[in-house]
């Protein structure tokens, strides 16, 4: 992880000192999921908020029609002509960026080249959305460079498809909306089928604290695995369609039609599908139980949801389970689960700010006897969303 948080002045320096010219400034953050895990490709309902670890972009025209892409964080530099964009040629960091431009340009924007400085906050492969801060930061900053309009749905909408089909990842869309949506203070309930979506407020006095178990698969497997969870909704999704009426997804299912179909599916296919109907029932209680103040529920739905993503949906492993263990033990917990696409990752718990530190030093001690792991334990807030920057040059008078 780069140095949090990235002094916006000292990239666009740097930024100077590598491409020469004063460059534009924008940012996109990452995201903690309070509930509701993999539901957003089912046409789900989702409650992700948006964290204060941002992907930075500083951008510059150029009019050759060439993209030179430097990565703070990598320390690599790419550069990329539109028409001879093969995803093989470039390295899997650069694949966002470049997805992103391709899509851009797809999408009828006409974009004549740019330096571009990207440096991110978003500890990789932590289940943060690092990917999509790094798909939105981008998105921004074409568009706003090159003059275009920024609508938030469509920006994210068209990340999401850029991960899709260039990176070859098939994520749903929570991820880049949150990043393009997100709102201090607040979590967005959102509908996955209308992208319809509501600010539920956090509790003043709460802090989301994730913990990072510091394990991850390997490169490339967690990508497979997450695309065969989706498949094995397809299945349930056809077969449950071949005796119910209007099911496009498991949104349109409800427990009790499920039991009912239940000797039509594997008792793999079936645990899936439990899982993401339930967990879209709890996504909706949650977002109640925040409004009303209701922390006893929000712990019961957390470990709920916690349970389900173990047991029926197979995408927890024994050191999230260890930390959602060790979370809920600590004084001033409300509760604790596994977010994201798991398969190693994190855990958020709800954590009353002034235990925030003893639950910090606590856990983190606690997991390291454990496993042997040093656990990182990021103090979070819920944050703004993507947006430009303003950084005025010291070299001149003109503005940014
Ligand atoms: C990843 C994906 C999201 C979502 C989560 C699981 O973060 O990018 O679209 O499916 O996993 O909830």
């Amino acid at each position: 992880m780069i140095s949090h948080p990235i002094d916006p002045k000292v990239l666009a320096a740097q930024f100077e000192s590598r491409f020469g010219g004063w460059p534009q400034i924008y940012r996109a953050p990452g995201r903690v999921n309070l509930i509701g895990d993999h539901t957003d490709y089912n046409d789900g309902f989702v409650l992700p908020a948006a964290i204060g670890f941002y992907c930075w972009a500083a951008i510059s025209r150029r009019s050759d029609n060439t993209f030179v892409i430097f990565s703070e964080n990598v320390q690599e530099t790419i550069t990329a002509q539109l028409e001879n964009l093969s995803r093989d040629a470039f390295a899997k960091w650069s694949r966002y960026p470049l997805g992103v431009i391709q899509q851009l340009a797809n999408s009828g924007c006409r974009l004549d080249g740019a330096n571009i400085c990207i440096s991110s906050e978003v500890p990789m492969g932590a289940g943060l959305s690092s990917s999509a801060a790094i798909e939105v930061a981008t998105a921004y900053a074409l568009l706003g460079l090159f003059d275009y309009e920024i609508e938030p749905t469509r920006v994210a909408l068209l990340c999401q498809k850029a991960e899709n089909e260039f990176v070859g990842a098939r994520c749903g869309i929570m991820d880049q909306f949150v990043s393009s949506h997100g709102q201090a203070r607040h979590a967005l309930f959102l509908d996955c089928r209308s992208l319809e979506y509501r600010k539920i407020r956090i509790p003043d006095g709460m802090r989301l604290i994730i913990c990072n178990t510091m394990v991850q698969r390997e490169l490339g497997s967690s990508d497979s695995l997450y695309n065969a969870r989706r498949a094995e909704c397809e299945e349930g999704v056809r077969r449950l369609a071949e005796v119910l009426s209007d099911v496009r997804a498991l949104r349109d299912v409800t427990l009790a039609e499920l039991e009912k179909c239940r000797d039509r599916l594997s008792d793999v296919v079936y645990r899936r599908c439990r899982h993401v109907i339930s967990e879209n029932e709890r996504v909706g209680q949650m977002a109640s139980a925040l409004e009303s103040n209701n922390m006893g529920l929000v712990g019961k739905l957390m470990a709920a949801s916690h349970r389900s993503l173990r047991d029926d949906y197979e995408v927890s492993c024994p050191e999230l389970d260890l930390m959602v263990r060790l979370a809920t033990q600590q004084e001033g917990v409300h509760g604790a689960r596994m977010t994201g696409a798991g398969f190693g990752g994190c855990t958020v718990s709800m954590v009353d700010a002034e235990f925030a530190p003893q639950f910090q030093s606590r856990v983190a001690a606690a997991y390291l006897a454990e496993t042997g792991r040093t656990p990182e334990i990021y103090n979070c807030e819920a944050s703004e969303g993507a947006g430009r920057v303003s950084v005025e040059s010291q070299a001149s008078d003109k503005p940014a």
